[in-house]
């Protein structure tokens, strides 16, 4: 578990509020991670744990509220200054270029080393994804899904973040890929990455979180730790299980 002492969290949100057209979808959302953590939001359908994920990209802008990453308020700042600030995004629907191979994929999401983060490398990068490292001159659009899965993580690795969110990362896979998806997730973390996501999936998140939080209704009801929330069965009924 990472430290949350007395050092200042490496991502907050405070007081999120967010609408699309007049529906009030975000009421007053607020949640913290620490660097080097792994932290999940959960919740159903409809919930609002992507129209979360995207206010701290800056692709949905908030109506109110705070959003500090490292000693930067990111709120409403355009979604190309909070990836160059250092968090990375892979969104539900899997975002590959189709058209270019795996390495090339990979190339067009290098940026600079950025200090305090893990630095990657198209090597270490097939260290880490072993499948994509026999892949590396095929076509992008001639992947399966759970592979395109991998080298969108990849691509945005390969920009050096200090945290990454992923929404719902096993949500489509195969059994062992999600397996395979848990392992990369772990590796991560040991690398030093912070990682937030986004999950309906209880068991894949037991398995990579340190703590979770639980949205309904566009508001957090339920924060604490993996274990904690496995002991808690009162909770997992009313907010989780279908
Ligand atoms: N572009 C949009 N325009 C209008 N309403 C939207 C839009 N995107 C999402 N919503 C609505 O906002 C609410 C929250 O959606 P959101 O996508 O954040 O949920 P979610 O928790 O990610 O769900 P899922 O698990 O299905 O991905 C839902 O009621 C959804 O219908
Ligand atoms: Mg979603």
């Amino acid at each position: 578990m990472a430290e949350t002492g007395t050092d200042p969290p490496l991502l907050s949100v405070e007081g999120l509020h967010s609408y699309y057209g007049r529906a009030h979808i975000l009421s007053g959302v607020s949640l913290s991670v620490a660097r080097g953590e792994v932290v999940v939001l959960l919740g159903r359908n409809g919930a609002g744990k992507t129209t979360t994920l995207k206010c701290i990209m800056g692709l949905v802008r908030p109506a109110e509220g705070r959003i500090r990453f490292q000693d930067e308020d990111i709120a409403g700042a355009a979604p190309y200054a909070v990836c160059r600030a250092g968090l990375a995004y892979v969104p539900e629907d899997r975002r590959i270029f189709t058209e270019l191979t795996v390495m090339e994929n990979l190339e067009v999401g290098r940026q600079k080393p950025r200090a305090g983060a893990p630095e990657w490398t198209p090597d270490r990068l097939f260290a880490l994804f072993p499948n994509l490292a026999e892949m590396r001159n095929r076509l992008g659009g001639r992947m399966s899904g759970g592979e395109q899965q991998m080298l969108t993580i990849a691509r945005s690795l390969m920009g050096n973040p200090s945290a990454i969110l992923l929404d719902e990362p096993s949500e489509g896979l195969a059994p062992v890929i999600v397996e395979q998806m848990a392992q990369t997730v772990r590796e991560l973390k040991a690398e030093g990455l912070t990682v937030i996501l986004s999950e309906q999936n209880l068991h894949f998140a037991n398995h990579v979180s340190d703590r979770a939080y639980i949205i309904e209704k566009g508001q957090i009801r339920y924060e604490g730790t993996m274990a904690a929330l496995a002991a808690d069965e009162d909770v997992r009924a009313a907010y989780l299980t279908v």
